[in-house]
């Protein structure tokens, strides 16, 4: 599946690239890169000009480099923090 939500920043429309996801026993077969250039296809066929994912550069499954390999290019990265909790 992949889910594509519109969003807004600063007043700037874009559309947001929510979920991706394709069950374990068909992976690594291209459905996750063909189900994203259908979505694409149809975001740009209403109107997107700005589309973003957002993913982790640690998954073990390298959603990074689907989205490269469709044409994504870094924008930002993000810091993320983790802090051990207490027993
Ligand atoms: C990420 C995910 C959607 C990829 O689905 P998929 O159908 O297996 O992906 P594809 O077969 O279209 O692969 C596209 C590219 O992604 C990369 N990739 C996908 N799985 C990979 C893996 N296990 N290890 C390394 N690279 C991987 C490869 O670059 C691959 O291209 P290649 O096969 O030509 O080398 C799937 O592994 C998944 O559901 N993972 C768990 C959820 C997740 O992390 N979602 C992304 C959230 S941002």
């Amino acid at each position: 599946m992949v889910l594509v939500d519109p969003q807004e920043q600063g007043g700037h429309p874009f559309m947001e690239v929510k979920e991706m996801a394709v069950v374990p026993a068909w992976r690594r077969k291209g459905v996750a890169r063909a189900l994203l250039a259908s979505a694409l296809d149809a975001v740009v066929a209403d109107g997107a000009d700005d589309v973003r994912p957002c993913t982790v550069e640690q998954f073990r499954t390298r959603a990074i480099d689907l989205y490269a390999s469709v044409g994504f290019r870094r924008f930002k990265d993000f810091p993320r923090y983790r802090k051990p909790m207490p027993d």
